[in-house]
């Protein structure tokens, strides 16, 4: 990891107790940051970044500000005193919504504008933006024979994506593009991850959207994931990218994170292999048409010196942590004869 600025820098977190959040503000911790503004969904629950290791040490600060991303007044009371954020909050949910520009859209595309707001105003160094692989693909119009694997020049195409009731990689599509529009216009320094499935252990009591994928994929779910995939990630490592990208002096742009690009078909192939006494789905043919596998998709971070977990690894924890927290139940393994 390079080498950061010395004494840390105060940073936010907004959707810090989320499954995302809670491991960037644990990295946090870890890699030195004594004064951290926790931002979260008011009314939500926070009790679990106070048993992060370091959470309690004398000389952090880990400070809880309830702010609705919508509210700018709240947002802006989060990120006043730092020269880093992270914003990480936006809505993530498997079901479909009813009211997609209520749920989702604005809450991605407005709660961005009122982060970046309140960052300009406070002076901010660096905000680094959670984006997604969703704001990536779907793109119909990129041509695997001449562009070869997707990579951070393509954008998910929002016709395709309304026309199919996609509201989520609309919603991250849109985010982005507001937020590299507001950076260019007021000269502010704006870098974006886009993390593909995230996986790993979760931090947080609840379920989050990514690991409920694998969780449905383990009870037998045929879903192919068609329009959501590129690979998985481990959590930990989209929490190190996120740091490695506030104090990295050159990083600027876009940073796909994932570890490979391939099936969801592979994938499910992977976990029935770990898991054979879960009843995991074969899949027969491509679940993403078209889709080019390349080990190495995410070039620019591993430029920037980030290695990635083994995928099987971040499979492990996750069905480690979904069985230990009651969302999994046990299944013998099967006798070997
Ligand atoms: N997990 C993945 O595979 C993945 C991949 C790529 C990108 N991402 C992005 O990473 C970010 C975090 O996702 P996650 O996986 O950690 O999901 P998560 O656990 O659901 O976290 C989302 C967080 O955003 C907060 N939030 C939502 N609406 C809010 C609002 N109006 N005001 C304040 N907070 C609000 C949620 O708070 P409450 O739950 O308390 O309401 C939650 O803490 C999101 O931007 C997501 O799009 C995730």
């Amino acid at each position: 990891m390079a080498a950061g600025p010395n004494p840390k820098e105060a940073v936010c977190v907004t959707g810090a107790n989320g499954f995302i959040g809670s491991w960037l503000v644990r990295t946090l911790l870890e890699n030195g940051y004594t004064n951290i503004h926790a931002s979260i969904y008011p009314g939500s629950d926070p009790t679990h970044l106070f048993s992060l290791p370091g959470a309690n040490s004398p000389s952090v600060n880990l400070q809880i500000y309830e702010a609705d991303i919508l509210d700018s007044s709240a947002v802006a009371k989060a990120v006043d005193g730092c020269q880093g954020v992270f914003h990480v909050a936006s809505p993530c949910s498997l079901e479909d919504p009813k009211d997609p520009d209520k749920e989702l859209v604005r809450p991605a595309v407005q709660g961005t504008l009122n982060v970046l707001e309140a960052a300009r105003a406070a002076k901010v160094r660096r905000v680094v933006i959670t984006s997604s692989i969703s704001a990536i693909v779907p793109n119909p119009n990129w041509n695997p024979e001449t562009n070869g694997a997707f990579d951070e020049t393509s954008w998910t195409d929002l016709e395709y994506c309304k026309s199919r009731q996609k509201w989520y990689p609309v919603s991250k599509t849109m985010a982005e593009k507001t937020a590299w529009e507001f950076a260019e216009k007021h000269g502010m320094d704006v870098v974006a991850i886009n993390p593909a499935t995230c996986l790993g252990p979760l931090l947080q009591p609840n379920l989050n959207a990514s690991c409920a994928v694998l969780l449905q994929l383990l009870q037998g779910s045929k879903g192919t994931q068609e329009y959501h995939w590129l690979g998985a990630v481990h959590v930990k490592d989209v929490a190190k990218a996120q740091i490695l990208l506030l104090e990295s002096p050159a990083a600027s742009g876009r940073y796909l994170c994932t570890n490979g690009i391939y099936q969801f078909g592979n994938f499910a192939e992977t976990v029935s292999q770990l898991f054979p006494q879960y009843p995991v789905h074969r899949f027969t043919g491509e679940t993403q048409p078209g889709l080019v596998s390349c080990k190495d998709a995410a070039k620019r971070l591993i430029e920037l010196g980030l290695i990635f977990t083994p995928v099987e690894e971040a499979v492990r924890e996750t069905v480690e942590s979904l069985q230990a927290k009651g969302f999994l139940k046990q299944q013998q393994q099967p006798s070997e004869s």
